[in-house]
């Protein structure tokens, strides 16, 4: 049978969830997007679309939603987000999933905190972290950089932004460990009972930090996100816990790819590799390279109020999900020649990890910058890193692309 004969590829053939798909993803993105670029996926009840300007189109169009209780009951929204399709809880949902006008009031507020000024205030104490982690294992002859680096160094700094002492950052990070849980749909009864309880406590500490804030306010986020509520009552108690819980899985998981799958693509390209030591100045362009091969967040989604007619001809029927696949449009090749070459040196570098819009990520400066400093340090202190084994295992959460286990010798042979 050639490949024209088999049927496309359709709902957890579309997942992290299908073994060959979150191995090598690749091959059935471009067969969707050379066949089908706006393909309904019935069994997902979705459009799945491939291409990069359709992605550009749906995610600039301002009259897209992002909340799941406006979809149609039995959207991919709902089921992605764990609404129940009559919609009979009492579901707030984090600022990605928030229409105008909440969604402009939350992120008016966080995105004070996320200023250009106040990110290159960071780098001194990031750089900080960075170094302390790897003293932790100067002496080892390997390590698994997810689980030892990759993974450490996000929720760190998260907590460090977040002004959280550091006396609690190992405490407060194994919370944000524990409520990531969340996103696993495989995840073990007893997986459940440790996320429930992380976000409890983290609920109760967030509320008692709130406390603080008030009376000693610092120059922190929790500091800004809590004024924001005292001076025109536009932040509640629980959108803040809600604003923290999402911060602590988006703004780390991704952060965590990024440096483990991009560590990967290097070292598995080793002229490229050479290149960036010869030219630590090729590291920015590195960055994005990496970002778009990798797309750590590989998909998002959006819906429309209204039927909508796409520039090709294909009608989208209202309230059902569109789901944008970032990693595909990463990887057209209208947008970049040869997609699937990493080349630390490509001149157009315009990917859409961030998503694009009204929702482009709120992190992507901090998450360049802690690329830079996890790569330059890394390398600097260990130019000799090596690949243990070329066949790294991926995690199976859906719209993460995370590695599960990268192990590296640090030293050379
Ligand atoms: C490599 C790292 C990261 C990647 C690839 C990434 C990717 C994304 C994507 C794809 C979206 C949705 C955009 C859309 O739908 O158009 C998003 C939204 C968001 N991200 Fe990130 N992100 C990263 C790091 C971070 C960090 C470090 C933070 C903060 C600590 C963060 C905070 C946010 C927030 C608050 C939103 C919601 C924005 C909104 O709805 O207005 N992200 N991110």
């Amino acid at each position: 049978m050639n490949d024209q004969d088999t049927p496309l590829p359709t709902g957890f053939e579309l997942t992290a969830l299908d073994e060959e798909f979150r191995t090598s993803p690749l091959p059935r993105l471009t067969r969707l997007r050379e066949n089908a670029p706006v393909y309904y996926d019935a069994s997902l009840n979705r459009y799945f679309l491939t291409k990069m300007s359709d992605l550009r189109t749906i995610l600039k169009d301002k009259t897209m939603l992002a909340d799941p209780r406006t979809s149609a009951p039995e959207s991919y929204s709902r089921l992605l987000t764990g609404m129940p399709a009559d919609g009979s809880n009492d579901y707030e949902p984090a600022i990605l999933f928030q229409d105008n006008p909440n969604h402009h009031r939350l992120r008016s507020i966080v995105a004070q905190a996320f200023s250009l000024r106040n990110i290159n205030a960071w780098e001194k104490r990031i750089t900080a972290i960075t170094h302390e982690i790897l003293d932790g294992f100067a002496q080892e002859p390997e390590i698994d950089l997810v689980a030892q680096f990759a993974e450490q160094l996000p929720f760190r700094v998260i907590a460090l932004i977040l002004g959280i002492p550091k006396s609690e950052h190992e405490q407060f990070c194994q919370w944000g460990k524990d409520i990531a849980l969340s996103l696993d749909p495989l995840r073990t009864p007893s997986q459940t009972k440790r996320m429930d309880h992380a976000a409890k406590k983290l609920s109760e500490y967030i509320g008692d930090m709130a406390q603080e804030c008030r009376s000693v306010p610092k120059g922190d986020l929790l500091t800004i996100l809590v004024n924001a509520e005292e001076e025109g009552a536009r932040l509640s108690i629980e959108e803040l816990k809600t604003m923290t819980k999402f911060l602590l899985t988006a703004g780390t998981l991704t952060v965590a790819s990024l440096i483990s799958s991009g560590m990967y693509l290097l070292l598995s390209n080793p002229k490229q590799l050479k290149k960036l030591q010869n030219n630590p100045a090729l590291m920015p362009n590195a960055i994005e390279e990496m970002l778009r091969c990798t797309a750590p967040a590989t998909e998002t989604q959006r819906h429309c109020p209204h039927d909508l007619q796409m520039e090709e001809g294909q009608k989208l029927e209202a309230g059902k999900t569109i789901c944008a696949s970032l990693l595909a449009a990463n990887h057209d090749p209208a947008s970049f020649p040869n997609p699937e070459q990493f080349d630390i040196e490509r001149e157009n570098t315009k990917h859409i990890s961030f998503g694009d819009g009204a929702h482009f990520c709120l992190g992507a400066q901090l998450a360049r910058l802690e690329g830079r400093i996890a790569f330059t340090v890394l390398l600097e202190r260990f130019p000799d890193i090596s690949l243990v084994d070329d066949q790294p295992t991926y995690s199976g959460l859906p719209v993460f692309r995370t590695l599960q286990k990268l192990p590296l010798k640090l030293q050379g042979a």
